[in-house]
């Protein structure tokens, strides 16, 4: 079961779980295993996200490249008192949460509506978490927050129960790193987590010019590649590896066949890199790669039609005139 406990005495408006594993998840040293050692070369993409990966990806958040963030920001700021109206939601838990950026649109109409939810954001980064449950209830004076620390793909089940109405948030499009068949998967898991009252609020990109696209992935001042890069200094710590980060190049390239970003690592040398911790060695040919990331991107019939296989129906659709992006408000149908 979830272990309790509550961080920061000074600060009562805060409390920390630690969600329990549903199930077992690979090890990074299984992943390592599984993904690296031979071609084709894969890994998960959580693992990008150490404290100093997380500040990269704040920082990306920021640029003027990744339309993103920022769109999906404008975005909800235009249709939260619509989606808070709809929801009226007694907690709030939002999957892979980071610094909660967005979902501060979301507290704002509250606010504005009179509404008063508790937060549950939940993430693999608790030092992210607990820095940004400092800044939210210094921000809301009336908000109460109850940080949950885990890996979402470990299962949803001892996620803590609500009595009331709830709205799950999954921004970002965090979704699109999914490979369509996990995306599903994870929907369901989320569908099953939900009483029929509550809401889901799905943040997803969406396909546009293949030049906006590259570009989003590919900033200029090489925070998108030195956060790709990083990835390798995690498996230097984890797996007691010696990855030399200035032999590979980071690639990230538009597959227009299976809509898709897709993020590699490129070796520039022939090379040989030890891994300590699994006794074994890797030889890696110049030129060869190992994919870090996908990001899908979605059309009206492919987002749709996922939310459907997953058992959800759209209640609302929000996307602005560019349609650079989509919104989704979903309810879970009747099992
Ligand atoms: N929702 C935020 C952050 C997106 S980045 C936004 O829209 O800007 C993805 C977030 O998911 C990161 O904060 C990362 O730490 C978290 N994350 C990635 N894999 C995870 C996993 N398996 N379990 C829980 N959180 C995860
Ligand atoms: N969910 C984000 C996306 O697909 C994650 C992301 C943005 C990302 N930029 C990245 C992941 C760069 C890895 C590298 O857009």
């Amino acid at each position: 079961m979830a272990t309790s406990q509550t961080i920061g005495t000074q600060e009562p408006r805060i409390a920390c779980q630690t969600v329990a594993r549903a199930r077992e998840v690979p090890s990074l040293t299984d992943d390592v295993e599984h993904g690296l050692l031979t071609p084709p070369r894969f890994l998960p993409p959580k693992y990008f996200y150490d404290e100093y990966g997380s500040k990269l990806f704040d920082k990306i958040c920021e640029t003027a490249e990744y339309y993103v963030t920022r769109t999906e920001d404008a975005l909800l700021k235009d249709c939260a008192e619509s989606i808070i109206d709809q929801a009226a939601p007694d907690d709030i838990l939002e999957l892979g949460s980071g610094t909660s950026r967005k979902t501060r649109r979301l507290l704002d109409a509250c606010e504005g509506l009179g509404f008063c939810p508790t937060y549950s954001p939940y993430d693999i980064s608790p030092e992210t978490l607990q820095q940004t449950a400092l800044d939210l209830v210094d921000e809301y004076d009336w908000l109460e927050i109850n940080i949950l620390i885990g890996d979402y793909e470990a299962g949803l089940r001892h996620l803590p129960k609500s009595d009331g109405r709830r709205l799950f948030c999954f921004l970002g499009s965090t979704i699109g790193n999914f490979e369509q068949e996990k995306a599903i998967a994870f929907l369901r898991e989320i569908r099953s987590r939900m009483n029929p009252d509550d809401l889901l609020l799905l943040g997803a990109d969406r396909v546009k010019d293949d030049d906006v696209l590259h570009a989003a992935y590919n900033d200029s001042q090489g925070l998108t590649a030195a956060f790709n890069l990083n990835v390798l200094k995690v498996l230097n710590e984890e797996v007691e590896s010696d990855f030399d980060l200035s032999q590979f190049e980071h690639r990230a390239e538009f597959n227009a066949d299976r809509s898709r970003i897709e993020m590699r690592l490129v070796a520039l040398s022939d090379q040989t890199v030890v891994i300590g911790a699994l006794d074994t060695s890797l030889r890696v040919r110049a030129g060869e790669t190992i994919l870090t990331e996908i990001s899908r991107k979605f059309t009206d019939e492919s987002l749709s039609g996922m939310l459907n296989m997953a058992g959800f129906s759209t209640a609302a659709h929000f996307t602005p005139a560019n349609k650079y992006f989509s919104l989704v408000l979903a309810r879970p149908q009747a099992a």
